[in-house]
């Protein structure tokens, strides 16, 4: 245990919030609790990060990092450098990602630490609507918020051996670029990884059930994630759904329903993250779940009055930024303040392959199912019309979606580094501007950013550097 007070020689103690799991839900409902005042304690079996820090979007980010710092080497000549790719030192990669990640690391606890909230490391599991039993102790407290997060999923009789079929906590440490690579599922994970091995000079081929790549994305989005994916040589089987896998001489076959088989040296299974909750008590104190979800209202309540959620463990988008912000909204709650329920469509998304997928607020179609197809207007505006993009070489597209003579309902972007655009994007969305107020509003040249600002001059009907 580390910080606040002792509390194994205090039995007695009440908190007012216990937190059951140290990733980006749970320790961000922390900092904000104690920072209103309240005591809490924080209860965590691994290490205080989770999965964003530990297994996830830090670690892949670096790892991302490095395959473009391997494109640009790559591509150098055509800049007029000249420099000579000789390979990945994966070894060098790794103590870069994990540089990275143990400076967050260190920084975190530190911040936890200087907040006083009683961190206890060891497994906890719910013991009643007000405790926690962690080392052999019972932990209580006024409120509880479970915060156990998620793992990778897998498909039924399909066993992940960690070494020829792995998912992407053995993706992250794999001591060597795979000759060749499987990646089944074609969504977030599927194609950054497939992205990163790519860059790192491995056969990608992703199998994705559903007829595009990042399917959840505006169907444009994905089709300039294909067209890019195609150019990079990653391959992809689209609608096609997996059969099974068997082991061969070198590596791995994977076969397909409609007869098709892959050959590659590993297979990364990437269908999605499941909710970790069985065994840690949610259902013996009368929890609602669905499917292993903790169900929550839209205050991150459970039907238990006394037991908030937050996090990859309830049914909302699985980000950590959406972690961060249902532990404020239950930190505050519990302390007394006004809160407003999360815009969950109003929540930037971000997909880090290369070129990067950025959007917020809703698809064409989900606007056109809303408002009607009459109602709904689009404009797009090409980075080859965007200077910056231009000298960074990178293609792509913004596309904004508009509920005719009404705010802009949705961002879509596609290029390199589109991912620091979605910032604006998202205060469009969520000040539910109109493309005539964002029109306005001058962008610096030469960005990307200007990109952003081009497109509402499009829709706004004045276009200026559009040749559409
Ligand atoms: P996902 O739900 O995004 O994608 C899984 C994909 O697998 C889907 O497209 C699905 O159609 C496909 N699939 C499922 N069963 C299949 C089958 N039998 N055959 C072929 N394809 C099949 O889940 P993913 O990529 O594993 O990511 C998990 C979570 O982590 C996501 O919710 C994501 O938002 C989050 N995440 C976010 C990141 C970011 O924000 N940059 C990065 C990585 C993960």
């Amino acid at each position: 245990m580390h910080g606040g007070r002792d509390v194994a020689n205090d039995a007695s103690t009440v908190f007012d919030v216990v937190i059951l799991g140290g990733g980006s839900g749970g320790y961000a409902a922390a900092l904000r609790a104690a920072q209103l005042g309240l005591q809490v304690a924080l209860i965590e079996k691994n290490k205080l990060g989770g999965t964003c820090l530990h297994q996830g979007c830090i670690p892949t980010k670096a790892l991302l990092h490095a395959g473009e710092v391997a494109d640009q080497t790559r591509e150098a000549a055509g800049f007029g450098v000249k420099a000579v790719f000789e390979g990945i030192d994966i070894n060098a990669v790794h103590a870069y990602k994990d540089g990275v990640v143990s400076g967050l690391y260190k920084g975190l606890q530190g911040l936890v630490a200087s907040r006083k909230i009683t961190y206890i490391e060891g497994e906890g599991r719910l013991s009643s609507p007000t405790s926690v039993d962690v080392n052999g102790q019972r932990i209580t407290g006024r409120h509880v918020v479970l915060a156990t997060g998620s793992v990778p999923k897998s498909l039924p009789g399909l066993a992940i051996d960690g070494n020829r079929v792995i998912s992407s906590d053995h993706a992250l440490t794999l001591d060597r670029v795979p000759k060749s690579a499987i990646v089944l599922g074609g969504g977030v994970i599927g194609v950054e990884f497939a992205s990163v091995w790519k860059s790192f000079g491995a056969e990608v081929t992703i199998i994705e059930a559903l007829p595009h790549l990042a399917p959840l994305e505006d169907e444009n989005s994905s089709k300039l994630l294909e067209r890019a994916f195609r150019k990079r040589g990653i391959k992809f089987e689209l609608g096609a759904r997996f059969a099974g896998v068997e082991y061969t001489e070198t590596g791995v076959r994977a076969s397909l329903e409609n007869g098709k088989q892959v050959e590659a040296e590993l297979m990364l299974v990437a269908v999605g993250r499941g909710p970790v909750s069985s065994g840690l008590g949610y259902e013996e104190a009368g929890v609602a779940m669905d499917r292993g979800y903790v169900l929550v209202d839209e205050y991150c309540q459970t039907n238990v009055p006394t037991i908030s959620a937050v996090g990859d463990l309830i049914p909302t988008l699985q980000l950590a930024h959406v972690g961060f912000a249902e532990g404020i909204l239950v930190a505050e709650r519990i302390a007394g303040l006004k809160v407003v329920p999360i815009d969950y469509d109003g929540v930037p998304r971000v997909t880090y392959c290369n070129p990067e997928v950025a959007s917020v607020g809703i698809t064409e179609a989900k606007a056109k199912e809303l408002y009607g197809d009459d109602k709904v207007v689009t404009a797009k505006f090409n980075l080859a019309g965007n200077g910056k993009s231009k000298i960074l070489k990178t293609a792509g597209e913004i596309k904004l979606v508009q509920v005719k003579d009404g705010a802009v309902v949705g961002v879509h972007m596609v290029g390199e580094r589109m991912g620091e655009q979605v910032g604006e994007a998202q205060l469009i969305y969520n000040w539910e501007a109109l493309p005539a107020e964002v029109a306005q509003l001058i962008h610096a040249h030469p960005t990307q950013n200007e990109a952003l600002g081009e497109a509402h001059l499009a829709l706004a009907g004045k276009p200026l550097h559009n040749h559409d």
